[in-house]
């Protein structure tokens, strides 16, 4: 790896928020495969949108996930099936998967549909002020109902003690995988011993449900379905049944709501596209709302590269990466590389429709990963973030304030948008 241009690591720890348009901008600068140096470690960064398609696909016996991932979920006993590896995940994937797609859960369309209306309501009923803050109180509300077959309805009726639980696990889980140290397992702060207490608390959350579960006929809820998979097949412990409802719930809240996020971003700042999703809004099919989604992703992937490690020898582009390497690939670099789409900075949805005949390759926009580990909750976001940009252009009025501030990119473990201010007016 001594051939490749060195990056200065150290610079990301001034950081961390920023480090996936540090990585972005480090691969304009060094090219497409660079390698950097963090407290001893060697990491080699993957920009060139083919080598990245390979690696994904390797997983998961040539690639793995960076094993601080598995490890800091461990011993927060959320090991599901983001954090496990090998053949155990091969396991839960082939269990796991089919528990929460929207043919097998009952009800699914209905859930998203609800409180899509509640959200309206509460955005017609008082000035909305932050409206990430909202979508983070849809999409818990959704995967509540989703994972447990709770109704929080934090939408309508504030706070509540389980959604505050989990607002502690996504940042903790960020803030302790990209750690340099693993401070907590020596001493804990504050926040550490909240992190705690909230995890125990959900735990008791969890074992309730999985009690009334076991008496359930047709799966309403991802815990019924585990529940009722393992009849047909495999038991899953009560600590699985907690690890995987709580990857779910961790895995499909913050990463939808930021999505959405920036889709009503990007939404505002085109009242034509609102119109033209207005006008396809009673159709069966809507492609051109499917391309809004996808362009708005290609432009703000929350999650633009994924920590790797490699768990064998491997050659990218000439260079010999021993095993072990950490590995990250950056998927968002081609999203935005004009050799993959043309113009590739705009917002401009129709590149997505049938009979486009600029440069566009679509694999290269990756914004739910790739290979045998690509996001599993896919369709089921795809289902919400449907339903709110719908509900946003046929009954609101949408638009940027003036003066405008842009919304500030932060990591944590995906990318959300800081200081997003919108105005929405009932129609
Ligand atoms: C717009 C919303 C979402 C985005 C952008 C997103 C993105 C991602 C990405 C980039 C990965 C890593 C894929 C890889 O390693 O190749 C992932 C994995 C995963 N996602 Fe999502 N996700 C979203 C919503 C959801 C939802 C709603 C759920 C649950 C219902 C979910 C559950 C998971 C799980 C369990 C994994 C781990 C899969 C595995 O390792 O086999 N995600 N997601």
């Amino acid at each position: 790896m001594k051939n490749l241009p060195v990056a200065n690591g150290l610079r990301l720890l001034g950081n961390p928020s920023t480090i996936h348009q540090r990585l972005l901008e480090w691969s304009g600068r060094y090219g497409p495969l660079y390698r950097f140096n963090l407290f001893g470690r060697p990491f080699v960064v993957v920009s060139e949108t083919q080598a990245v398609q390979r690696i994904l696909r390797e997983r998961p016996d040539g690639f793995r996930r960076l094993s601080a991932i598995e490890s800091v979920l461990t011993e927060m006993g959320v090991d599901g099936l983001f954090a496990v590896e090998g053949e155990e995940w091969q396991r839960r994937r082939r269990l796991v998967t089919p528990a929460f797609t929207p043919n097998r859960l009952r009800g699914l369309d209905d859930t998203v549909d609800v409180i899509t209306d509640r959200l309206a309501r509460r955005w017609r009923k008082d000035p909305v002020e932050d409206v990430h803050a909202d979508l983070m109180r849809f999409t818990v509300d959704v995967m509540a109902r989703v994972a447990f077959g709770y109704d929080l309805n934090t939408l309508e009726g504030g706070g509540n003690a389980i959604e505050e639980r989990l607002q502690r696990l996504f940042p903790m889980i960020g803030k302790r995988v990209n750690a340099p140290v693993p401070y907590w397992r020596y001493v804990k702060l504050p926040a550490d011993r909240a992190l705690d207490r909230a995890l125990r608390e959900l735990r008791e959350d969890v074992d309730a449900v999985i009690a009334t579960a076991r008496t359930a006929e047709t799966p309403t809820n991802f815990v019924e379905a585990l529940i009722q998979q393992h009849e047909d097949s495999e038991a899953f412990t009560a600590a699985e049944l907690f690890a995987e409802s709580l990857t779910v719930l961790v895995a499909g809240q913050d990463t939808t709501a930021n999505t959405l996020a920036w889709l009503l971003y990007h939404l505002a700042q085109h009242p034509e596209v609102r119109e033209r999703i207005r006008a396809e809004s009673a159709e069966e099919k809507r492609p051109y709302l499917a391309a809004v989604i996808a362009e708005s992703m290609r432009l703000l992937p929350i999650s633009p590269f994924l920590f790797l490690e490699s768990l064998r020898p491997y050659v990218i582009d000439d260079t010999e990466v021993p095993a072990g390497t950490a590995v990250i690939v950056l998927p968002g670099h081609g999203a935005v590389d004009e050799a993959n789409f043309d113009d590739p900075e705009a917002f401009r949805p129709e590149r997505w429709l049938t009979g486009y005949t600029g440069t566009h390759n679509a694999k290269a926009s990756m914004p739910f990963g790739g290979g045998p580990r690509f996001c599993p909750g896919r369709s089921l976001a795809l289902l919400e973030i449907e339903a709110v940009a719908t509900m946003v252009c046929r009954d609101f009025e949408l638009s940027l304030p003036t003066p405008h501030v842009p919304p500030r990119e932060r990591f944590t473990f995906a990318v959300e948008p800081v200081g997003l201010r919108l105005l929405l007016t009932a129609r």
